[in-house]
């Protein structure tokens, strides 16, 4: 699944829930379940055979989701009450009209029903239905059959993730009487994420919408999320029925302008347009439907500026407007306007300015997210104390966090990192008992009074201060009994680490890199801690660590310290370890071999230590099955490179990912980000999240021998390979000319011989090439990206000619070796070429952060700004974004 659509379904839980649950399902329980006649031996019979074409089938939805969308019990079928004999007006999900007996309300939603659903059903026989739910069931991508118009009453159709498949067929607009219709098509493959990607398998025609506007003249909710409308022309939805209450089209491939007279629909209830990246909308100056209550148009574009009239909507209660918009915030929105407003959510545009005051005198606002703006200036005493979420990070916001953030006690997500936020005083949050995650890093910021306070913040799970001015470590945590993550990089800490941590057995997560800390790490580990990060500190000693058959380690970072001795052998027992990195240290051993059974392990970094011996595998078969980033570079090692390991290596093989929307590594649960520093390209990153498509192989500054075994050209799903600095001979292997995805190549300081091959011409994603100081000969290959490398790629060997070098190869080759000749990449320049091949790995970790923002990738522009990547970090659960009113 995409980056983009993994955030996006991520941070649109809340509005999903308003596809899949449509007021349609309340009316259906207000209706009378009571009955003086007895239901009919047709419908009785209808519905029966009704349920046999179906099995049950638990598995078809997630529990979880019909739990908390329609307060269904999980694993529980209604049709299996269904039996004979017992009037059908009392089986569960079945309601009658109390006069004639009819059958007219069926619901079945969550039913677990799995099937073709056929045409001839039986249930058309129920003529006289109202309102039929089949919401969250397995039709097998059935088509929605036509017959569907047989049902001439109907007034509520929920037919919604049912995984029905094709043509919205046109009959559905013959059903007159229909005044709510929901075809949300939402693919679920867990709990918390939708996959998006395979919505859009039903299809809305222009005819069928056409039809639909126009017949359908009572409706007044209308429910299409997940639909493909690729084809429809937005203005369609102009002629709906000005008694429209709901529109709600996520993800629905809609593209153009929106006509923004629906926002002045004069019943207009709720509106949704968001996960519509090619859609546009402007928002309306004037005139606003004014019972609106639910706006959400994040994330799409609806550039421009917020207008003022905004604060006419006195119904608002749910604002989302993540799309583009600029300037600042309107300042005079009298706060008695918005008094019913408990989400506003405006985070990812640009808008600039400081935050109004009417925002912290909201009564009954519980979710306030201004995150990812400009905005700048000192934030206002709060007035409210309804807030339970409060996001402002990523802006330009400076002073102290007031001392009234004392009154927000049912405040339990606090984020506002990424701020000139100078200090805090600790004892402000004595009262915030009910605080979950304090993430306050990229601040300047100091804790002030005493950070030995007797602070408890019980439900405290997420704390994270990385690159704040601590200095001392927050000792007041040592109360938060459910501490699951503690971040505290680049926060100056210095001394030891104290007792208190190492005893906290529900960490899962320590980071306190890059800090001033030193002395010996003690030799007890958290039992449940999965990502140990003590990367840049000064601690020294050996790893004293045993690690016993219930390690739960996924990442080990010792990176950047002092650490000697040998690598612990009982790091076999972690069998979820992912990353192993212990560069830049003193670790004296031989390759941990016994490590290639880990079938986790995807990065293994040991650069910059005193590892020595040889590599190659000591068995035959499947070793390092996962790897794909190997740095052994400035090391001991000898002998020939190791060729069984290479032939194994499958995950740098065949491996088919999308480059354009690269993922990132993250903790099992999502909530901890990886950070690695590699080299790329020859210059040195600290990749705040590893792309789960970086593939590099680093044996650098050793004293490997022999030649390149040709058996390197079935990596071909690498991105960087460096040879550099060992004493490699013979001839550059033609199969690496394989290496397709390669990115950057770097065979300098060895003492190959011969000629370039031709062949790698075909590394067309090329963008540093070093073969500097060998003993090549001969010609350089020419044209495509070679066409782009300047003299320092080969430099020092003496031998060779052609572009770049000035010596020319007259006389020497079998080809004309003038380089005016007329190539293909020639006629684009050589700036395009420049930019055109070799746009991988860093260019693909800043999209994943300008996708979102911009909703298109602008990675020219973002390149060179020095940013590599920023880091979302996922700690609100599913349960806690659902909306509870709406
Ligand atoms: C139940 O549904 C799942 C998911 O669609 C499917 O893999 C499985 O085969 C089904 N089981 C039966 C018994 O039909
Ligand atoms: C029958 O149902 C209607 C509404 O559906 C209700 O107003 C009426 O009171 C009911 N009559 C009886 C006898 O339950
Ligand atoms: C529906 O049609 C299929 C064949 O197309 C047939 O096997 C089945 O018996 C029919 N079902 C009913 C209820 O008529
Ligand atoms: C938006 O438009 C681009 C270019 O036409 C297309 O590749 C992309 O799939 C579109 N996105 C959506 C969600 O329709
Ligand atoms: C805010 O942004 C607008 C354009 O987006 C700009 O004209 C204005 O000067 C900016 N204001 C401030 C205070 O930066
Ligand atoms: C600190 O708080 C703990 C737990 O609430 C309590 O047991 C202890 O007595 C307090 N210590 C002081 C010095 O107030
Ligand atoms: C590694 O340790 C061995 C024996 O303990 C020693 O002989 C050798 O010099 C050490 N290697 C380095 C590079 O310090
Ligand atoms: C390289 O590719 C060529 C052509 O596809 C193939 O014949 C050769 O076996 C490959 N070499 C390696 C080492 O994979
Ligand atoms: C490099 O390799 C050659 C032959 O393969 C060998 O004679 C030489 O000693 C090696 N040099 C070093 C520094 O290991």
């Amino acid at each position: 699944m995409g980056f983009f659509t993994m955030l996006w379904a991520t941070l649109c839980l809340p509005f999903l829930f308003l596809c899949l649950k449509t007021a349609f399902s309340s009316s259906l329980h207000a209706s009378s379940f009571s009955t003086t006649h007895l239901c009919s031996q047709e419908e009785a019979a209808a519905l029966l055979q009704f349920k046999t074409s179906f099995s049950i089938n638990s598995t078809v939805y997630n529990p979880s989701l019909c739990e908390i969308v329609y307060d269904i019990k999980a694993n529980y079928s209604k049709t299996e009450s269904w039996k004979e004999g017992i009037d059908c007006c009392s089986w569960d999900g079945v309601s009658c009209d109390n006069v004639t007996g009819h059958v007219i309300n069926l619901d079945l939603s969550c039913n677990l029903l799995s099937g073709t659903f056929p045409s001839n059903s039986t249930l058309f026989l129920l003529k006289n239905l109202q309102s039929l739910n089949l919401a969250f069931n397995d039709f097998r991508l059935s088509k929605i059959p036509p017959e569907i118009s047989q049902f001439t009453r109907l007034k509520h159709l929920d037919i919604s993730s049912s995984q029905f498949s094709g043509q919205v067929p046109v009959e559905i607009a013959h059903l007159p009487k229909l005044v709510s219709l929901n075809l949300s098509n939402l693919f679920t493959f867990d709990s918390n994420f939708f996959d998006l990607d395979s919505s859009h398998k039903l299809i809305l025609e222009t005819t069928t919408l056409r039809n639909l506007v126009q017949n359908l003249s009572e409706v007044r909710e209308l429910v299409l999320c997940g639909v493909n409308m690729g084809s429809v022309n937005p203005c369609f939805f102009m002629n709906l029925s000005s008694s429209l209450t709901t529109l709600y089209l996520l993800n629905t491939v809609l593209r153009g302008n929106f006509p923004n007279s629906i926002l002045r629909f004069p019943n207009l209830k709720t509106f949704g347009l968001s996960g519509n990246e090619n859609l546009t909308i402007d928002l309306p100056s004037s005139n606003w439907s004014s019972p609106l209550q639910h706006l959400n148009l994040s994330p799409m574009d609806c550039g421009g500026r917020l207008p003022e009239s905004i604060g006419d909507l006195k119904s608002l209660q749910y604002l989302s407007l993540s799309c583009n918009l600029e300037g600042s915030i309107p300042a005079s929105i009298d706060a008695s306007r918005f008094w019913k407003l408990w989400y506003l959510d405006l985070s990812y545009n640009l808008l600039n300015g400081t935050m109004p005051p009417w925002i912290f005198t909201l009564p009954l606002l519980e979710i306030l997210r201004l995150n990812h703006n400009q905005l700048e200036g000192q934030i206002n005493q709060f007035q409210q104390n309804s807030l339970e979420e409060l996001n402002l990070s990523n802006n330009r916001l400076q002073g102290s966090i007031p001392n009234s953030i004392s009154n927000l006690v049912n405040l339990s997500y606090l984020d506002l990192s990424s701020n000139h936020f100078c200090d805090l005083l600790v004892s402000d949050m004595f009262s915030l008992q009910n605080l979950e995650s304090i993430i306050l890093s990229n601040n300047n910021l100091s804790l002030r009074d005493n950070v030995d306070a007797n602070l408890t913040l019980p439900k405290l799970t997420y704390f994270d201060l990385s690159s704040c001015n601590l200095s001392e470590f927050p000792n007041f945590l040592r109360h938060s009994d459910g501490l699951q993550s503690l971040l505290l990089s680049k926060s100056s800490i210095h001394g030891n680490i104290p007792k208190w941590i190492w005893e906290k057995d529900d960490l899962r997560v320590l980071d306190l890199s890059h800090n001033n800390l030193g002395g010996k790490i003690p030799n007890y580990l958290p039992k449940s801690l999965s990502v140990l990060n003590l990367q840049g500190n000064n601690f020294d000693g050996t790893i004293p660590f045993w690690f016993t058959e219930s390690c739960e380690l996924e990442n080990l970072n010792l990176h950047g310290n002092q650490m000697d001795g040998l690598l612990p052998r009982s790091l076999v027992n972690c069998s979820m370890l992912e990353v192993l990195d212990v560069g830049n240290n003193n670790i004296n051993d031989t390759f941990p071999h016994w490590l290639e059974s880990l079938p986790q392990l995807q990065v293994l970094v040991l650069r910059s230590n005193k590892f020595h011996g040889f590599v190659d595998s000591t068995k035959e078969g499947p070793s390092f099955p996962n790897l794909r980033i190997l740095d052994l570079s400035s090391n001991y090692f000898v002998g020939a490179l190791p060729i069984r390991y290479i032939e194994n290596f499958n995950a740098m093989m065949d491996t088919h990912s999308d480059d354009s929307f690269p993922e990132y590594m993250t903790m099992s649960n999502g909530s901890y980000q990886y950070s690695l520093v590699v080299i790329i390209k020859g210059l040195e990153y600290e990749l705040q999240g590893i792309l789960t498509i970086l593939t590099s192989i680093d044996l650098s500054e050793n004293k490997f021998g022999g030649e390149i075994p040709d058996v390197i050209g079935k990596l071909n799903s690498l991105k960087g390979l460096n040879l550099s600095h060992n004493n490699l001979t013979g001839p550059i292997s033609q199969s690496l000319g394989n290496l397709t995805n390669l990115e950057w190549l770097d065979l300098s300081s060895n003492e190959l011989v011969g000629e370039i091959p031709d062949e790698l011409l075909s590394l067309t994603q090329l963008s540093k090439l070093n073969l500097s100081n060998n003993h090549l000969v001969g010609r350089i290959p020419k044209g495509k990206q070679f066409n782009t490398f300047g003299n320092d790629s080969y430099e020092g060997n003496l031998r060779l000619c052609g572009f770049p070098l000035s010596k020319s190869c007259d006389g020497i080759g079998k080809l004309p070796s003038s380089f005016q000749e007329k190539d293909e990449s020639w006629r684009f320049g050589w700036r395009v070429v420049a930019l055109g091949y070799g746009c991988g790995v860093v260019f693909g970790l800043l999209m994943g952060y300008h996708v979102f923002r911009t909703g298109k990738p602008k990675w020219f522009v973002s390149l060179f700004d020095g940013r590599l990547s920023q880091s979302r970090r996922k700690t609100r659960k599913a349960r806690r974004v659902v909306p509870r009113r709406s």
